[in-house]
């Protein structure tokens, strides 16, 4: 009873002395690499699983490549105790969230878990309203190092204030957290939520299709295409510390090979945070060098921090391109077609100029070396035109270098 009296005294202290708040700085200055439970499992999830899928992120290459956070999405709760603090399933969980967070701290990997804003969560399962100082508490005793916080069951309340009191409350609490909003973009958080979180979904459900919608009556699930085209103009609320989330990966969740390999590389176009969503204990070879070919990894992850966009589009082929550093670019060649495209792109006559970066390739004068990051070969140089052909859904990511 004295110990659960200073743990409410502590906590009074901590909601009033929030005045000074703010979000952990520092922690997600390139977008953040994990993996979720959401897309394979869903509400399926256990703790020899987690272990598992720790194990198999350390053994498959996948921490090599930068993925770091492992994190447990809805269900993982059983209730609140009479003090109102979460406890997780006792079935699914019984060695409880500390012993599992230690568990994969140990294979030098970060732990996530999920919440939501909400009285319930979207998988009905106790919410955080009414109870975010003291979760932030119980997230920092567990030694967690990420929160994704969902938008279910929230009537009545703002969304910048919830989001705002949570993030308070992981910050008096102490623990560095990666603050994750999943809000779906209802709100536009790209226009507030700079200083509340590190990543801020930007739209509802994705999917394990190319170019689909599910449509679920009051809400639909998106196609890895549609969710790539739905927002415009927001890049420049991008950059590190803060990014855009086109929502997690589905590479290795059924679309073809060519389709995964297009949506990974349009995520790393866009400066997406990278959390997979496959099963990491049972994937195949080629899912897995999607996932860890560490040249596309790295325009994701380039430290200048600029989002991607769409320049272009030749009939069914589309032309994204990434200003990196040291003067680098990423140009990806997209075909959207169900059949295989001839395209061609004359350099000289394409002078692109980022008026958010302020970059400018102009190959007039000084030719580009072109790296093919899948082909994982030179291309030849920008002094010629490039004439390629792309399968139906694939890809074609160059890197151009001048040094
Ligand atoms: C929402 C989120 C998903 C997932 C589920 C869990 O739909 O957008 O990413 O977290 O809730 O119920």
């Amino acid at each position: 009873m004295k110990n659960s009296l200073s743990v409410l005294a502590l906590m009074l202290c901590l909601v009033f002395s929030s005045g000074n708040a703010q979000k952990f700085e520092d922690l997600a200055l390139t977008p953040p690499m994990g993996w979720n439970s959401w897309n394979k499992f869903g509400c399926n999830v256990d703790e020899q699983m987690i272990r598992n899928i720790a194990d198999a992120m350390d053994s498959s290459g996948m921490k090599d490549a930068g993925y770091e956070y492992i994190v447990i999405d809805d269900c993982w709760h059983g209730g609140r105790d009479s003090l109102g603090f979460i406890y997780p399933d006792s079935a699914r969980f019984p060695s409880g969230m500390k012993a599992l967070a230690d568990y994969v701290h140990s294979k030098g990997l970060k732990f996530g878990i999920y919440s939501c804003a909400g009285d319930k969560t979207c998988g009905g399962r106790p919410g955080s309203r009414g109870h975010e100082y003291q979760d932030a508490l119980t997230y920092a005793k567990w030694g967690v190092d990420y929160l994704k916080y969902d938008w279910c069951n929230t009537a009545g309340l703002n969304s910048v204030g919830a989001y705002t009191t949570m993030r308070n409350a992981l910050y008096a609490a102490g623990r560095p957290v990666v603050f994750s909003i999943c809000e779906w973009g209802d709100t536009k958080p790209w226009e507030w939520a700079g200083d509340v979180g590190h990543l801020w979904r930007i739209t509802g459900d994705i999917t394990h299709c190319f170019d689909c919608e599910l449509n679920h009556g009051t809400w639909s699930q998106w196609g890895v295409m549609r969710i790539a085209e739905m927002r415009k103009d927001i890049r420049k609320y991008a950059g590190p510390g803060h990014w855009n989330d086109p929502d997690m990966l589905e590479v290795g969740n059924g679309m073809t090979q060519s389709e995964d390999r297009a949506h990974f590389s349009i995520w790393c176009m866009m400066a997406a945070p990278l959390i997979a969503g496959n099963d990491l204990r049972s994937m195949s070879n080629e899912t897995k060098e999607i996932l860890t070919n560490r040249d596309v990894i790295d325009i994701d992850q380039d430290s200048l921090g600029v989002e991607g966009y769409l320049y272009a589009t030749m009939d069914s082929v589309e032309v994204w391109v990434k200003p990196l550093v040291k003067g680098d670019w990423a140009i990806c060649f997209l075909n959207r077609a169900s059949s295989a495209q001839r395209f061609e792109f004359d350099w000289s006559k394409n002078i692109i100029a980022d008026d958010l970066s302020k970059r400018v390739l102009n190959t007039n004068g000084t030719a580009y070396t072109l790296r093919d990051l899948w082909g994982k070969k030179i291309l030849g140089d920008t002094k010629g035109k490039l004439t390629s052909e792309l399968a139906t859904h694939d890809v074609l990511v160059l890197r151009l270098t001048n040094r």
